[in-house]
């Protein structure tokens, strides 16, 4: 299977870059990658939200602000590209046609790409464009909820979500650098045209992203179309 992952930067640097996950999530990428082909867009997490505070208090422009967010990403993707191989010279495309160009050798590993979304954009844009079989948004999230959890006490998870239903769910939520909601509106458009089967669970539980992307029963959101 060709799978694109958008690796939310909150489960990579959920403060400073998270070592011990990033060795992990190296581990099992590589075995995955024997019998798939794998890409990963890697987010911000808290350095990229640290930095884009700092910008703004400065009078940076939002589209400023969300590159000082794009520049963290690639700082985060490096970090997982060193835990999959020290001595490998990869680069980190810097946009979705360079990296479509890589795709399929190695595991591809890159972080934003322009200002105006998030790097789920960069992941469901790679996605449609590689027809992949499968993108899974993984973060810190564990769910799709019938309402927003923060909010409301009685959130439910969901099992599956209907795409029309999920843009409804995030429709109005802010789209400020650093502050894209669970999956950006970009990302919601091309999964929508294209169909992309797309999975949202929480992707510190590595044996539960096993079980999703082996068809078993797992914890998380299928949305479907
Ligand atoms: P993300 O918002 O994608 O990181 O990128 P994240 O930490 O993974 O977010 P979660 O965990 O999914 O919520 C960090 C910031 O970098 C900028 C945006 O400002 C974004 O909020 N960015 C990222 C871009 O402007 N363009 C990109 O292609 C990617």
């Amino acid at each position: 299977m060709k799978i694109v992952f958008s690796m939310g930067g909150s489960i990579i640097a959920p403060d400073n870059i998270d070592q011990s996950f990033v060795g992990r999530a190296s581990d099992f990428l590589i075995k995955l990658s024997k019998s798939n082909t794998l890409a990963v867009v890697v987010g911000g997490g808290a350095p990229a939200r640290r930095r884009i505070v700092e910008a703004r208090e400065k009078g940076a422009s939002e589209a400023e602000c969300d590159y000082v967010g794009i520049l963290a990403t690639r700082e985060n993707a490096k970090a997982l590209i060193d835990a999959l191989d020290r001595n490998s010279n990869q680069g980190i495309p810097e946009s979705v046609r360079d990296a479509v160009k890589s795709f399929g050798s190695n595991i591809l590993v890159m972080g934003g790409t322009e200002p105006g979304h998030s790097t789920d954009a960069v992941a469901a844009l790679l996605a449609e464009w590689t027809k992949a079989d499968l993108l899974i948004n993984a973060s810190n999230v564990d769910a799709v909820y019938d309402k927003d959890p923060r909010k409301f006490k009685d959130a439910k998870p969901l099992k599956s979500v209907r795409i029309d239903d999920l843009i409804r769910l995030l429709e109005g939520q802010s789209v400020a650098a650093g502050q894209y909601p669970l999956l950006d509106p970009t990302s919601l458009k091309l999964i929508k045209r294209s169909s992309i089967r797309t999975i949202v669970l929480d992707g510190r539980n590595l044996p539960n992203m096993a079980d999703a992307i082996s068809g078993k029963k797992f914890s998380g959101t299928e949305v479907t179309f």
